[in-house]
């Protein structure tokens, strides 16, 4: 009973903004805005505000046209450049590579809505402040550079000439998450897919179907319509599994479902999803969900009840081969692909949530997920804005993801410093994330500190409120030369299972030398080779994720002819070229995995 009431709260809690969650457009109406947009970029921010810096009515978003000879109109985006969506402008132009601060994009479009129709604009992502205007009309704003977005446009747009006007700012600042400084580029612009999206007048807003935590056979979740007609019978449907299961939604629109089913478990062996559909008298959706059980057991992780060891790798959402933000679901299977061919079975996707095809793909795909919002670093721990942008990530996240088997950690931070403040802070977003989904282990990469020379303890107050422990460390990179991992051991303060969340060294591809001599692909393969040995004495060690799969752009990397602006950490050159600690690491995972099976 505790656990239906904890997910009916789930549904109850994303009521709070009843139409902005459109988490799934299979079987939906679905009209793509992707492709060339006219950009005006405005580093004074001239199309908002008046030369008194107050937000001006005749911005940019009334997208004006001159009506005489006479009449005064300083742009034009009919005559303007144009960027491509999706896509960060940073690499589409020269002259944007390191540009920080707002880009107007407008996007003409027609479009005949079906009479009781409602439609509704969506953003898969928008880096990293957004102002959303349609038809010069303001929709909305968005927060945060990474997780999906929607705005309802029935009652403004008509059936020709609509112009959607987007102002994008990724200037960061010290009260944001993330904060100032991170060690990836900040790409900015319309990074992901933009759509318009057609429901019927009363629709299936959200759904919530997992295996309820603990059991292998049944199946619960929630169901939740929006619109006028709220109060109706909706019908499950998993047609593999013989499952045809009928519930009444209450008054609110909102339907507890909760039902045995004999299911084939999801698991990186067997990733197997089932054609799922969810109909109510005036909607129907489709969806491909996979099912499975994940929790742990003292220093265990449990997948579908079985001890598992994440075999991972770390992976920034850096376009593969060309660079720039990956969007693309041949990023993911390209990206995803790496991974399976290192032998994971495992993905840290950092420091924030990666696109969606990259999810759904390692569903597809069998790899396990976690999943982080970009609290990195020293975030304002005591801003109440900052943490409310924090919990909004997560609740994006989380609504996005939640019917995804792939995702089994949510992550809340990455090496953030401590204090009470910032425990406060994780606290609450570990505690927002278990009422949101009661289903999944939360982790965060935590603090640890050397005892003595010889030993690293873990007892980061932040242990106690985890299911899983992460830890970052550079033992061979940052902290000493790479055998000093051979003397060093690892306690804990807790007994619960460990993930070396990062570990590992920067080489350029094909550059070659001893094996003390830094930045070459020998160098890294010491580290590697005294950190599999050092990792191997861990008894509580149930996951490792190397930093990082692939070399990828950050600001602070100038180092000419070796960084160039790119960390170069990664297994795999951002050419895709597999450096020589790809091949070890290679090597412990087929052992591991021969050993566990
Ligand atoms: C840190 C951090 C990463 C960073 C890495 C590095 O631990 O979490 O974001 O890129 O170290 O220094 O390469």
């Amino acid at each position: 009973m505790k656990i239906c009431l904890a997910i009916l709260l789930f549904a109850l809690c994303a009521q709070a903004h009843p139409t902005d969650l459109i988490t799934n457009t299979d079987g939906r109406k679905t009209t793509s805005l992707d492709g060339q947009w006219q950009v005006i970029v405005d580093p004074y921010e001239s199309g908002y505000y008046n030369y008194r810096y107050q937000p001006s009515d005749n911005g940019y978003f009334k997208n004006a046209k001159p009506k005489s000879k006479s009449d005064l109109i300083e742009y034009d985006f009919d005559k303007s450049a144009t960027l491509k969506v999706p896509g960060d402008w940073n690499t589409q132009s020269d002259q944007l590579f390191f540009y920080e601060g707002t880009v107007w994009y407008k996007k003409s479009f027609d479009y005949q809505r079906k009479a009781d129709a409602r439609l509704f604009v969506y953003f898969g992502a928008a880096n990293y402040f957004a102002d959303v205007y349609l038809n010069g009309e303001k929709l909305g704003q968005h927060e945060g550079g990474f997780t999906p977005f929607n705005f309802e446009i029935t009652k403004l747009v008509r059936d020709t000439g609509n112009f959607l006007v987007v102002k994008v700012d990724n200037k960061r600042r010290r009260d944001a998450v993330p904060t100032l400084m991170t060690d990836w580029w900040n790409y900015g612009g319309l990074t992901r897919e933009v759509m318009l999206i057609e429901t019927s007048s009363t629709f299936v807003n959200d759904y919530l179907v997992q295996l309820k935590p603990g059991s292998r056979d049944r199946v619960s979740g929630w169901v939740r319509l929006a619109g006028e007609k709220l109060s109706q019978r909706i019908t499950v449907r998993i047609p593999e599994a013989g499952v045809v299961k009928s519930f009444a939604t209450d008054g609110n629109g909102l339907a507890a479902i909760d039902f045995n089913a004999d299911l084939k478990l999801w698991s990186p062996e067997s990733p197997k999803l089932y054609d799922v559909t969810i109909e109510a008298e005036t909607d129907r959706v489709r969806d491909q969900i996979g099912f499975r059980s994940i929790e742990t057991r003292g220093t265990d992780i449990l997948l579908n009840g079985r001890p598992v060891f994440l075999r991972g790798v770390c992976i920034h959402e850096e376009a593969p081969l060309r660079g720039g933000r990956a969007y693309s679901r041949e990023d993911a299977v390209t990206l995803l692909g790496w991974a399976k061919e290192l032998g994971a079975n495992f993905v840290r996707l950092a420091h924030y949530p990666h696109n969606e095809f990259m999810i759904r793909e390692a569903d597809r795909m069998g790899i396990l997920v976690w999943s982080e919002i970009p609290v990195y670093w020293t975030i304002e721990w005591e801003n109440p804005a900052t943490l409310e942008n924090a919990r909004n990530q997560l609740s994006e996240v989380i609504a996005r993801d939640k019917n995804r088997a792939a995702v089994v950690i949510w992550s809340v931070a990455n090496e953030t410093p401590l204090s009470d403040a910032r425990l406060s802070f994780l606290r609450n977003l570990i505690t927002h994330a278990r009422q949101l989904d009661p289903t999944r282990l939360l982790s965060a990469a935590m603090e640890r500190h050397y005892l003595d020379n010889k030993t690293q303890m873990i007892d980061d107050p932040l242990g106690e409120f985890l299911d899983v422990l992460g830890c970052n460390e550079y033992v061979g990179w940052y902290d000493g030369l790479p055998e000093k991992a051979d003397g060093l051991e690892w306690k804990s303060k807790y007994q619960k299972p460990l993930v070396m969340s990062e570990f590992g060294g920067d080489a350029l591809f094909n550059h070659h030398g001893d094996s003390l001599t830094r930045w070459t692909e020998e160098y890294q393969e010491n580290i590697y080779q005294h950190q599999i040995s050092m990792l191997k004495r861990i008894p509580f060690l149930r996951g490792a994720a190397p930093w990082i799969l692939m070399d990828f752009r950050s600001p602070r990397r100038p180092l000419p002819g070796i960084q160039d602006y790119w960390n170069r950490k990664g297994l795999v050159s951002d050419r895709g070229e597999k450096k020589k600690a790809f091949y070890i690491m290679q090597r412990w995972y087929r052992e591991l995995k021969k050993s566990q099976h």
